[in-house]
């Protein structure tokens, strides 16, 4: 990768860190989206891997339907898929990324919501619920995740990247909320690693949580 390849590259994902609406949001990724891959790859990008391995560790394959929030042009798909799961369902807030994961022909479904307002699930519907490279600057609150947690079965798993925006007391509030009125309890998280080891240093980390019975 050249020098200038590489400003491109982190470019594009600084644009859509800056987006103030999700709106926005959804225009940058619209425009990306051609391209998407082939940059990501050439950081290095990590987070994919990361959620698949940390589901993996701790959901039987075959456990089904899984959401993929954010599922984006469908890397995570692909992973999922290869790694034994089915009935892969998924949402994204930009309807260009969500043509190129359709094109894979992985997801059993695929539909434009955002993070942040109500999803169209059920209550209490997944086995698990992934989401790579999601909750980060400029991309989805963490408000958000009440609605990941609603449509989770009691005992299901929410497997989510956080950014370096999120680590630390913000979501330690909204992790101990959700802890202390009974919704969800801690299964794992791995170690801090970098998401994009060819470009720019972003530590970020991924979490497993459970849903608790009600
Ligand atoms: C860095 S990409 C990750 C895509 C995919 N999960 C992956 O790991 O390759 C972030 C994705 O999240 C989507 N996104 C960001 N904020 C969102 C929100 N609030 N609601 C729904 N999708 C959102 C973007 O449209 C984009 O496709």
């Amino acid at each position: 990768m050249t020098k200038s390849d590489d400003d491109g590259n982190v470019s594009q994902l600084h644009r859509a860190y800056q987006a103030k609406t999700v709106e926005a949001l959804s225009e940058s990724y619209d425009r990306w989206a051609g391209e998407y891959e082939t940059h990501m790859k050439n950081v290095g990008y990590a987070h994919p891997a990361m959620v698949t391995s940390m589901l993996v560790r701790h959901l039987p394959a075959g456990a089904r339907p899984i959401l993929d929030a954010g599922a984006g042009t469908g890397i995570m798909g692909e992973l999922l898929s290869a790694m034994g799961y089915a009935e892969i369902i998924g949402f994204d807030a930009s309807n260009d990324m969500m043509a190129a994961a359709r094109a894979k022909k992985i997801y059993a479904d695929l539909k434009q919501m955002f993070l942040g307002r109500p999803l169209s699930y059920p209550d209490d519907h997944f086995a698990a619920v992934t989401a790579s490279g999601v909750f980060t600057e400029g991309h989805a609150p963490l408000s958000g995740l009440d609605e990941l947690v609603r449509v989770t079965r009691p005992g299901g798993l929410l497997v989510f990247s956080l950014g370096p925006v999120y680590l630390g007391e913000a979501f330690e509030k909204k992790s101990e909320a959700l802890e202390s009125t009974g919704i969800w309890h801690l299964v794992d998280a791995s170690k801090p690693y970098n998401s994009t080891p060819l470009a720019d240093a972003l530590i970020c980390q991924v979490f497993v949580y459970r849903k608790d019975d009600a």
